[in-house]
């Protein structure tokens, strides 16, 4: 290729990075172009006080998985969007033959959105909305940590030697401390723990304190203040985000770890940032060990893949069965929405009104009924008294992915691995248990 199609090709990305709000380390809200953001984030301009409540339902999707983003974003109008700027254009006139690196750009652009969402979400949130997040988990811990321990208990048996445990996306270190405990005093003395989280001040307030008392000396507990994504670029799993330039990546400590990791834990945690799962597999796989296990819970019902769902078919998908009772998918989409419902405050004549609606449609679209119904919501829930969410919540967004989705991909990147378990479930009831899936790949 000539050096001035080189050029101009770069000069291509750079203006489509530009419009989608990629280029910058400023939030995408104000770093994207209007017409564009209203796209990934419909109400995201009016901001968690003046939108609320639709900014937060009508979510930041973002961070959706690349595999169904274009369910929720029409990408053949953001392409045609993108084209009316006059340098886009004008690049791609003069160099016809551009068109499918166009493409490939606003792809790498859209997964790049997933990155720095998510990421600055984090990395930004005011300390004390972090803070109150881990109190109110305090008393309250959740038992899908303790799957991940039975995990870790089995992976290491009795055997006293030398372990590394590397933790995604740590927080408080609920998932951790969990693995942890479960593991023996003398095991838990010869630990190497690594703690990857964008946010390094709560790993260190909480999550570091909690595993030295429970016996892992701290010498061999070592945070990484950055992205897992940064795993993948050390490994030229991925190019290296454009918003990140000139950011230490922990490249070389990445690497040092290569196939030395015997187990791998993320909770809550990898729907935060797998945009695409592709860099965070390849990355678990060449950090563990030959045997070496990866067990991640996460949460995610069918409203993670698009829009609009078929009622009547998920009622016909089992994901999973308790008792002899099938556990379906519309029981995991019904309870993940009277989840977000209670989340929101909201009281429960509204849920009601919710669930009889969903179960006389054949066809259910859960954003824009909460659209259709706004005023009447927000009546209901001021009438009850209750409460509007805190602003930093506002900026919470989403990327939530079934277990079978996880399944899927962990499969193709050669992980011997067994179908997402639900061992919270509780079959035809609205409860969160039926969201909640763990799935255990081993590296072979
Ligand atoms: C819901 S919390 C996880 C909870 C945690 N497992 C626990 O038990 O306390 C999600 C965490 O993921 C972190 N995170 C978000 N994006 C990340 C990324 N790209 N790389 C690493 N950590 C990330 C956030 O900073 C946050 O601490």
């Amino acid at each position: 290729m000539s050096l001035r199609r080189r050029v101009e090709r770069k000069r291509l990305r750079a203006a489509i990075a530009g419009k989608m709000g990629t280029y910058s380390r400023q939030e995408l809200v104000k770093a994207t172009h209007p017409e564009i953001q209203k796209m990934f984030h419909p109400y995201s301009h009016k901001g968690p006080k003046e939108g609320y409540p639709l900014y937060q339902i009508c979510h930041d999707v973002s961070k959706l998985p690349k595999e169904t983003v274009a369910n929720f974003v029409s990408v053949p109008e953001l392409m045609r969007k993108l084209k009316q700027d006059q340098v886009i254009r004008g690049l791609l006139k003069r160099n016809p033959e551009l068109e499918t690196s166009f493409e490939r750009s606003v792809w790498q652009a859209i997964s790049e959105r997933g990155v720095k969402s998510s990421k600055l979400f984090w990395q930004r949130a005011p300390k004390e909305y972090i803070d109150a997040i881990v109190k109110a988990a305090a008393g309250n811990p959740n038992p899908m940590n303790e799957r991940i321990g039975e995990v870790a208990k089995k992976l290491f048996g009795g055997g006293i030697e030398h372990r590394t445990i590397l933790d995604i996306g740590t927080f408080a270190g609920g998932t951790i401390t969990s693995a942890v405990e479960k593991l023996s005093l003398p095991q838990r003395r010869l630990l190497t723990i690594v703690l990857v989280d964008v946010n390094s001040g709560v790993v260190r307030r909480h999550a570091v304190p909690a595993l030295v008392k429970l016996g892992v000396p701290k010498q061999n507990i070592k945070v990484l203040p950055t992205s897992f994504y940064n795993a993948a670029v050390a490994f030229k799993k991925m190019p290296k985000p454009l918003h990140e330039k000139g950011e230490r990546a922990f490249k070389k400590f990445f690497s040092q770890l290569t196939g030395k990791v015997d187990l791998i834990t993320a909770g809550a945690s990898t729907i935060n940032f797998a945009n695409d799962l592709s860099p965070l597999l390849k990355s678990v796989r060449i950090l563990l060990k030959r045997g070496g296990v990866f067990a991640d819970w996460e949460w995610g019902s069918a409203e993670a893949r698009k829009r609009k769902v078929n009622t009547e078919e998920l009622k016909r998908i089992k994901i999973w069965e308790i008792n002899q009772k099938a556990v379906t998918e519309f029981d995991a989409y019904v309870s993940f929405l009277d989840f977000w419902l209670g989340f929101f405050n909201y009281p429960a004549n509204v849920k009601k009104k919710l669930f009889e609606d969903i179960e006389h449609s054949r066809e259910f679209d859960f954003m824009g009924w909460c659209e259709r119904n706004v005023k009447w919501m927000e009546q209901e829930r001021i009438n009850a008294g209750k409460p509007i969410l805190a602003d930093p919540a506002g900026f919470r967004n989403r990327a939530y992915r079934t277990g079978d989705a996880m399944l899927k991909a962990a499969r193709i990147h050669g992980f011997d691995v067994q179908k997402p378990s639900y061992p919270l479930a509780n079959p035809g009831k609205k409860d969160t248990g039926n969201v909640n899936w763990l799935v255990v790949a081993r590296k072979p």
